[in-house]
C-alpha cells in the first residue's frame, strides 16, 4: 500500500504526522506492507490532512483524514476502492483543481519535495537545461516576452529588471530571492518551499545565469521552520546533482546559493531593508535610487525577485515566454497564485490566469463565508491592502483593474470578512501593525502610524467627532505623500478604504454589528 501524506505546515498543523503514525499502526495490525510518501499540499486546506492512496487507476484522495479515521479506512475496504464518506476521488479531477491553471504549482502536492527523480519525472529542470543552451541575453528576452510582472506586489516588469542587471557592468553580481512572506493571509511562498523547493532553486539558477551572478541568497522569514529545513536539504541535493555550486553553468562559471533566515521583522520584505539585513546591519530602508538592480548587495548589481516571480521562470524557459503570455488579461499576463483565507468555507491556494473575477474566487472557489453570514468586506494584498465591499466583487483580478478601483493585488492574498466585522477596529489594526513594523527611518511613518493608531483608538472608544476623522485623513495624506518606502506609503490604504467604504462604522451612531 502506497500512501501520500502532506508534510506542508498547514497539513502538519492539522495532524498530518499523527495521521501518518495511524497508517503505520493500522498497516502493522492488518499485516499490510506500507510505503508512506510525503508531499507538499495541493492547497485545499479545508480538506487537510488530504491523504492519497495509490490505486491501479491512479491516486485517490481522502480528506480531511483524522488519526481516528484511519482504522475505518482499513476496515471498510475503502482503501481497496470501496465507498467511504471521506473519499474525494482522484484529486486532479476535483472541480477545485480542474478550474485552475496550475503552471507554478503543477507539482505542489504531487511530488516528494526532496526527490530529484520525482522532480525530473514531472518536467523539472527543463527550463534550466534550455536556458543553458541559449545566451543570457536570450534568456532575458524570454522573460520579457512572457510579460511576467513582479509577484511580490509591485508588479514591475520582470524582464526589464533582469535586463537592467544583465546590462550592468561589475566585478560581481548577486541574485536574491525575497522569501520574507510577511503579508497576513499569504502562504504561497511557504507552499513552494515545502512542496516544490527545486523549482525555486531552478528559477534562481536561471536568473543567475541570465544576469551573470555567481552568488545567490534566499532570504526566508524565521516563522517558517519547516520551509527552511526542506529548502536547506533541497539545496544540498541540487548541489550534489551539480546544478548549483562550482562550474554549475560550465567550466569556471560558478553559482553558489545560501539560505539566510530573518529575525521576524516585516520590513525585511522591503528589498533594500532585506539587503541591509543580509549585509549584517539593522534593517533600515535605503532611499531609492539607486535601485538594487544597479547598486544592491555590497554595492553590486543585484537581482531581487520574490519567490513567486522565480517560481514562474522554469515554465517560461521550458515552454517559451509566449506560452506564459498566452494566459492572462490586458497587461497582466500569466497566472497568479491566489491565497484565499479569512471567513471562507474553502480556503487555500488557487493558481489562476489573470482576468477571473473576485466573485468567482470568493464565492466559487471559496464557497462564501464559513459563518454563513453575508460578506461585508474583502481585503486584497496583505495588511496594507485596501478593503473593498461586497458590491465590488465583480472586479477582475488584474493589476490595472484593481488599481483603478482603489485596491491592489499585492502578493495575491485575499481575506474575507462577514457582516460582524467592525471596520474602525480594522483601521486601528492597520495603524498598530504599521507602527509595530515601521523601520523608524522616516517621520511620516514612524510618528504617523503611532499617532494614527491613538486617534483611531479614540474613535473606536466612541469619540466619533468630525475633527478626529478630518485629522485622520490629514495624517493619511502626509503618510502617503511623505513616507520613504511603500510601508508607510501604503498604511493609509486600509485606513482610508475602511473610512470611505464603511463610513457608518466611524459615524457618531456606530454601525451595530450582529451578535
Ligand atoms: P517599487 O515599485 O519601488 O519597485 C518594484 C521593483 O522594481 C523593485 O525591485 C525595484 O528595485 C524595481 N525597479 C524599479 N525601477 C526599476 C528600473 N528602472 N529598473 C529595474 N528595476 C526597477 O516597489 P517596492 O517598494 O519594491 O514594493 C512595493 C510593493 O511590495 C507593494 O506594492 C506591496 O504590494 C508589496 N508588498 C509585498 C509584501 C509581501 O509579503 N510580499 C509585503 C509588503 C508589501
Ligand atoms: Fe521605514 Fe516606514 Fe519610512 Fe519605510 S516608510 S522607511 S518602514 S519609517
Amino acid at each position: 500500500l502506497t500512501v501520500y501524506i502532506p508534510c506542508d505546515a498547514a497539513a502538519l498543523s492539522l495532524g498530518a504526522d499523527r495521521v501518518a503514525d495511524a497508517f503505520r499502526r493500522e498497516a502493522l495490525a492488518h499485516g499490510v506492507s506500507l510505503e508512506i510518501k510525503r508531499t507538499g499540499s495541493h492547497g485545499m486546506f479545508w480538506l487537510e490532512p488530504l491523504v492519497e492512496i495509490a490505486t491501479p487507476q491512479g491516486r485517490v484522495g481522502f480528506g480531511p483524514v483524522r488519526p481516528e479515521d484511519v482504522a475505518g479506512l482499513f476496515e471498510t475496504g475503502a482503501l481497496a476502492g470501496g465507498a467511504h464518506r471521506l473519499r474525494l476521488g482522484p484529486v486532479a479531477d476535483m472541480v477545485w483543481m480542474q478550474q485552475q491553471q496550475r503552471l507554478s504549482f503543477a507539482r505542489c502536492g504531487v511530488v516528494d519535495p526532496l526527490s530529484l527523480d520525482d522532480y525530473a519525472a514531472h518536467d523539472g529542470l527543463k527550463g534550466l537545461r534550455r536556458a543553458l543552451q541559449i545566451s543570457p541575453a536570450e534568456v532575458v528576452e524570454e522573460v520579457r516576452a512572457s510579460g511576467l510582472r513582479g509577484r511580490g506586489g509591485a508588479g514591475f516588469p520582470t524582464g526589464v529588471k533582469w535586463k537592467t542587471v544583465h546590462d550592468a557592468q561589475a566585478d560581481r553580481k548577486y541574485v536574491i530571492c525575497n522569501a520574507d512572506e510577511g503579508d497576513s493571509g499569504t502562504f504561497a511562498d511557504r507552499m513552494i518551499f515545502e512542496g516544490d523547493p527545486f523549482m525555486l532553486i531552478e528559477g534562481m539558477a536561471i536568473g543567475a545565469y541570465a544576469v551573470g551572478a555567481s552568488k545567490g541568497f534566499i532570504y526566508l522569514r524565521s516563522e517558517y521552520p519547516h520551509a527552511a529545513k526542506t529548502m536547506a536539504r533541497a539545496m544540498e541535493l541540487a548541489e550534489q546533482a551539480g546544478w548549483i555550486g562550482d562550474d554549475a553553468f560550465g567550466p569556471g562559471k560558478h553559482f553558489h546559493l545560501e539560505q539566510r533566515i530573518g529575525a521576524g521583522a516585516y520590513i525585511c520584505g522591503e528589498e533594500t531593508a532585506l539587503i541591509e539585513s543580509l549585509e549584517g546591519k539593522r534593517a533600515l530602508v535605503r532611499a531609492k535610487p539607486p535601485i538594487p538592480a544597479l547598486h544592491g548587495l555590497f554595492g553590486r548589481p543585484t537581482l531581487v525577485n520574490n519567490v513567486l516571480s522565480f517560481a514562474a521562470i522554469p515554465f517560461i524557459l521550458a515552454e517559451g515566454g509566449q506560452a506564459y503570455a498566452d494566459f492572462g488579461s490586458g497587461k497582466s499576463r500569466g497566472t497568479l497564485p491566489v491565497q484565499l483565507g479569512g471567513n471562507v468555507k474553502r480556503g487555500g491556494l488557487i493558481e489562476l490566469a489573470f482576468g477571473i473575477t473576485l466573485r468567482e474566487i470568493v464565492e466559487g472557489f471559496g464557497g462564501g463565508t464559513a459563518s454563513g453570514r453575508p460578506i461585508r468586506a474583502i481585503q486584497i494584498g496583505g495588511p496594507l491592502g485596501a478593503y473593498i465591499t461586497e458590491s465590488q466583487l465583480d472586479l477582475q483580478m488584474d493589476y490595472e483593474e484593481l488599481a483603478a478601483n482603489g485596491a491592489m493585488l499585492g502578493h495575491g492574498g485575499i481575506v474575507v470578512f462577514d457582516d460582524t466585522v467592525d471596520m474602525a477596529r480594522m483601521a486601528r489594526f492597520a495603524l498598530r501593525f504599521g507602527a509595530d513594523e515601521s523601520c523608524g527611518k522616516c517621520t511620516p511613518c514612524r510618528i504617523g502610524a503611532t499617532r494614527g493608531g491613538e486617534l483611531v483608538e479614540r474613535i473606536v472608544a466612541g469619540e466619533r467627532i468630525p475633527q478626529n476623522i478630518a485629522l485622520l485623513r490629514d495624517l493619511c495624506d502626509v503618510m502617503t505623500a511623505g513616507s520613504l518606502c511603500a510601508h508607510g506609503g501604503l498604511i493609509p490604504n486600509p485606513v482610508l478604504s475602511a473610512l470611505n467604504r464603511f463610513p457608518e462604522d466611524f459615524s457618531p451612531v456606530a454601525h451595530k454589528t450582529a451578535a
